[in-house]
């Protein structure tokens, strides 16, 4: 028999240790939140946008925000009973789709959400974040209201750093993408009225020229930072610098 040596306690230790903790962390889950940011808003003005608006999502039956064009799958969970907490939604985000099926077993049922958030502890800090919305009356507009810009036009400029990693990183690209066909495909782009805006070329700009035309404006292109966050106009950035653009 193995006498219990201070080897072996220190292995059992170990093994202790790298179970994972998936202890949630709302302050986590706001960045989090900037994923999210392209589709929903949260806090007390927020409006449907892409996606519901969220504000008060935790304990609020599924597919029940007023004013929002569900699918008919989620309004059919939400009648059957489906009623939001923090850790359906952490469920939900994985992939919603699959989650639907699941959920009204039917494996034809579709979800209008097509983000997935593959990260775990990112899905249980962010669904913390969102339940904090929830309880608090004002503090979802405190939130959500970015904190007023006092640097001038060229510091922010400036400011801009764009990694290899924020540029390939999945999500922002598909946030941007969504940005993009939103606001800019009205003069840009195969679907936009000939003439109305030039077809962009990609391969010649450099992140922060993209970012500066979008942030700032030039001649007859509008500027872009009283309508998206500093964070979205650089989620453009990284959809029009990607492979996946189509100019
Ligand atoms: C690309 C757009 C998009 C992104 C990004 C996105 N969502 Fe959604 N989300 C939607 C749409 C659209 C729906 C409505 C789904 C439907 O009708 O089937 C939705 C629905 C939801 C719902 C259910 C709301 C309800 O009223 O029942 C929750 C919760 C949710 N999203 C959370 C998130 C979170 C958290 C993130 C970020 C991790 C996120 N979503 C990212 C588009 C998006
Ligand atoms: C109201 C029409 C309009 C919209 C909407 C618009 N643009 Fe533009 N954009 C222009 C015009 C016009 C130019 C050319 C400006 C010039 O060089 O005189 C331009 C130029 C640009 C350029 C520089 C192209 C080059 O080769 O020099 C970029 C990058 C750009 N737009 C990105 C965007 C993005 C991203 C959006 C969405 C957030 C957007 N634009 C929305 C009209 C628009």
């Amino acid at each position: 028999m193995l006498k219990s040596s201070p080897l072996i306690s220190a292995l059992l230790m170990m093994l202790c240790w790298v179970a994972p903790s998936y202890a949630q962390n709302a302050t986590a889950g706001k960045a989090v939140f900037n994923k999210c940011k392209a589709c929903h808003q949260i806090g007390a003005d927020a409006k449907n946008g892409v996606g519901p608006a969220l504000k008060g999502i935790i304990g609020l039956t599924a597919g029940s925000v007023e004013g929002f064009k569900y699918g008919k799958d989620i309004v059919s969970a939400g009648k059957k009973g489906l009623v939001w907490t923090e850790s359906l939604v952490a469920e939900y985000i994985a992939d919603p789709r699959g989650f639907l099926r699941t959920y009204l077993d039917d494996t034809t049922a579709s979800a209008k959400m097509t983000f997935k958030l593959k990260d775990a502890q990112q899905r249980l800090d962010v669904a913390a974040y969102l339940a904090t919305i929830a309880v608090s009356e004002t503090g979802g507009a405190d939130a959500q209201a970015a904190p007023k810009e006092t640097r001038t036009i060229e510091e922010v400029l400036a400011d801009q750093v764009f990694t290899e990693e924020f540029l390939s990183d999945a999500a922002n690209i598909e946030n941007g993408k969504v940005l993009w066909f939103k606001q800019c495909t009205l003069c840009h782009g195969y679907k936009a009225y000939p003439g109305k805006a030039p077809k962009l070329k990609p391969k010649k700009y450099k992140p922060n020229f993209v970012f500066k035309r979008v942030y700032k404006g030039f001649k007859k292109m509008p500027g872009w930072r009283e309508t998206y966050t500093i964070d979205e106009i650089r989620m453009i950035v990284a959809y029009i610098k990607s492979q996946n653009f189509a100019p």
